[in-house]
C-alpha cells in the first residue's frame, strides 16, 4: 500500500516526528527560514498533508500545487497564512492549535504588560550600556497597575486566560468583542465588565489586544482609535501585527499620547517599523508568545494528529475547514 506523504515546512521535535513516521511518508525541510513560494509548491507536489508555520502563505496557487492534498495543519492558533475560503472549496481540511498555547500565551502578555509599565527592557538596556549611576528615589519611575483598568480586545481563550490573571495585579477587567456572539462573552467573570470598544478605550489604562487577524480587525487601532484612547495608556498585542496600525502607533508614542506599547507581534515580520525601535517606551519582542518548549511541543504534536487523524479517514480534532 503506497504511504500517504507529509510535508513539513520547518523543524519539529524528534518526538513528534517519530509519531508520524511509521504512517507518513515524511519530508521535513530543514532550511533557515521559510521556504520560497516555488520551492513550496514543488516540495508540496505530490503530497496528501502540509504541516506550515503562520510563515507559510498557503493560498490557493500553493494548493493547486498539490491536488492530492487533503489537510493543511497549521501549527498556530492564527489561522490568517491561509486561505481558508480556497482550502473549504477544494475539500481540503485546515487546523490549527488551539488550547495548548493558551496559558503560556497569557502568561507571556502578563511578561509584556509588566515588562512596560515597569520600564523592565528599557532599564535592562540602560544598564547595559553602563548608563546605571546607582539607586535614586525618583530613577526610572513606572506605573502600578493595582487599582487600573485592563481591557481586553477579543474574550477568546487566550483573552480570558489574560484576563484571569489581573486580580492577581489587582487590575480590574473590562472586555470588548468584536463577534456577533455575544453569548460567548457573557460567560466572562462576574467581575468582569463588557463594554463597547470605544468606551473600553477611553477608560482602560492597559489595553491588550487578542483577536484574530481579519479584515474587520486590521487596523482596529489606527490613529482615530488611538484618539479616542485615555492619555497616557499603554497598548499590548500578542496577537497579530496588523491589528495595529504601526505608523500610527509610533506617532502617538512620539506625541507623548500613549504612555508605552509592548509588542510582540509586526505588520511585517520580522521586519519592525523603524520608528518604534528607536523609542524607549516600547517594549519590542520577537513573536514569543508560545515560544516555551513544552508548548511549541504540543503545538507540533497537535498538528501531527490533526494530520494522522484526516489520512486515517477521522475527523480532524481541531478543525477550523473542516
Ligand atoms: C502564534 O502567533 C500563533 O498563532 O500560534
Amino acid at each position: 500500500m503506497v504511504r500517504p506523504a507529509v510535508l513539513i515546512t520547518r523543524r519539529i521535535p524528534a518526538s513528534v516526528a517519530a509519531r508520524l513516521e511509521p504512517v507518513c511518508e515524511v519530508e521535513l525541510y530543514d532550511g533557515a527560514g521559510a521556504m520560497s513560494t516555488e520551492e513550496l509548491h514543488a516540495r508540496l507536489a505530490g503530497k496528501q498533508a502540509l504541516m506550515c508555520l503562520l510563515t507559510d502563505r498557503v493560498d490557493a496557487d500553493v494548493m493547486d500545487a498539490a491536488p492530492g492534498l487533503r489537510i493543511v495543519a497549521n501549527i498556530a492558533v492564527g489561522y490568517d497564512n491561509i486561505d481558508c475560503a480556497a482550502a473549504r472549496s477544494r475539500g481540503i481540511v485546515v487546523t490549527n492549535t488551539p488550547d495548548v498555547l493558551t496559558e503560556s500565551t497569557a502568561d507571556f502578555t502578563w511578561g509584556l504588560i509588566l515588562a512596560v509599565t515597569r520600564r523592565i527592557a528599557e532599564g535592562e538596556r540602560l544598564l547595559r550600556r553602563g548608563e546605571w549611576t546607582g539607586w535614586a528615589l525618583d530613577f526610572m519611575l513606572g506605573t502600578e497597575l493595582r487599582g487600573k483598568q485592563l481591557g481586553i480586545v477579543g474574550l477568546g481563550r487566550i483573552g480570558r486566560a489574560v484576563a484571569a490573571r489581573a486580580g492577581a495585579f489587582g487590575m480590574q477587567v473590562a472586555f470588548a468583542t468584536l463577534d456577533a456572539d455575544a453569548s460567548r462573552a457573557s460567560t466572562g467573570e462576574p467581575s468582569w465588565t463588557r463594554l463597547g470598544l470605544d468606551e473600553l478605550l477611553s477608560t482602560s489604562d492597559v489595553v491588550s489586544f487578542h483577536v484574530p487577524l481579519t479584515p474587520a480587525t486590521r487596523h482596529l487601532i489606527d490613529r482615530r482609535a488611538i484618539l479616542r484612547m485615555k492619555r497616557r495608556a499603554y497598548i499590548v498585542n500578542t496577537s497579530r501585527g496588523p491589528v495595529v496600525d504601526e505608523d500610527a502607533l509610533a506617532w502617538a508614542l512620539r506625541e507623548g499620547l500613549l504612555a508605552g506599547a509592548a509588542l510582540d507581534v509586526y505588520e511585517r515580520e520580522p521586519e519592525v517599523h523603524p520608528g518604534l525601535v528607536g523609542l524607549e517606551n516600547v517594549v519590542l519582542a520577537p513573536h514569543l508568545g508560545s515560544a516555551t518548549v513544552e508548548t511549541r511541543t504540543a503545538m507540533a504534536d497537535l498538528a501531527a494528529r490533526n494530520v494522522l487523524a484526516v489520512l486515517s479517514g477521522a475527523a480532524p480534532l481541531t478543525p477550523v475547514v473542516a
